[in-house]
């Protein structure tokens, strides 16, 4: 008896899914679940449910307010008359982000992107905001690689399992392009923050890290090339 039952289970089966399948190739037969049969997203260019505040009824709407376009540059004279901030922002155009390329865009960065805002108070202040709130789990609120995902503040391994660099050695080998490429694209078990941070942002969480590692201000790390070519931007800068 029991062997009968089993056999038939696959037949029983058959039934069902034949069963299930309507006559009219255009309907979808039963439906168990409406919701993802029916969409309830809007179509584009069908009548919307829910009218704008002017009565329109179209379901192709603007944009939220304040929305940023991608690639959008700010209408800045601080950022548009200086050439190193605008590298800064093109630099997602100039480099292919392969994996396999990594360390040769990241040398290229370090002589090409160059640091576009002055060493203000303000800047680093507010750098300090965003380390705290982006960079400190791995990095540690010293930057000696020591953030809680790292060390358990009780004592013991974290679960992150690559322990970042610390900054005191590691940032006076780099140029402030090689971080600023770090920072935005990433390295390894870094993600990078180029959607997350905006160019003045991560500019500014820079500055930061090099004064927790003991760099002074305007050094540019490894190579201190860099100066001549921003000068002109940090000083307009300066001004605002
Ligand atoms: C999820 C953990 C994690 C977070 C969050 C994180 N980092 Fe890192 N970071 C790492 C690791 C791991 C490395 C070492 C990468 C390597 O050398 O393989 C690293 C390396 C670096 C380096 C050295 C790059 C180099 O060339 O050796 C810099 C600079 C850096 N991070 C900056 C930052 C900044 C700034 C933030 C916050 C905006 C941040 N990181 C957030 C994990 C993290």
């Amino acid at each position: 008896m029991r062997n009968q039952i089993i056999k038939l289970i696959p037949v029983a089966a058959i039934a069902l899914i034949l069963a299930s399948c309507g006559r009219d190739a255009k309907t979808p037969g039963r439906i168990y679940m409406p919701d993802m049969t029916y969409s309830n997203s809007y179509k584009a260019y069908v009548a919307s449910d829910v009218p704008t505040p002017e009565g329109n009824l179209m379901s192709a709407r603007y944009p939220a307010a304040k929305t940023i376009p991608y690639g959008y540059i700010p209408n800045d004279s601080a950022v548009r008359s200086n050439p190193a901030y605008l590298m800064s922002y093109m630099a997602k155009n100039h480099y292919t982000h392969s994996a396999e390329k990594w360390q040769e865009e990241f040398d290229r960065a370090g002589k090409e992107i160059k640091d576009p805002l002055a060493y203000t108070d303000d800047n680093k202040s507010e750098g300090a905001r965003l380390y705290n709130i982006n960079c400190t789990p791995c990095h540690g609120t010293k930057g000696d690689g020591a953030g809680q995902l790292v060390e358990l503040p009780g004592g013991g391994d974290g679960p992150f399992t690559s322990r970042p660099p610390d900054y005191k050695t590691r940032l006076p080998l780099e140029n402030d392009g090689n971080i600023f490429y770090v920072v935005s694209y990433g390295k390894n078990m870094m993600g990078g923050y180029g959607f997350q941070l905006s160019v003045k942002e991560r500019w500014q969480v820079i500055h930061y890290i090099k004064s927790i590692a003991g760099i002074n201000g305007d050094d540019n790390g490894a190579g201190a090339t860099a100066s001549a070519a921003t000068d002109k931007g940090k000083k307009d800068d300066k001004k605002k």
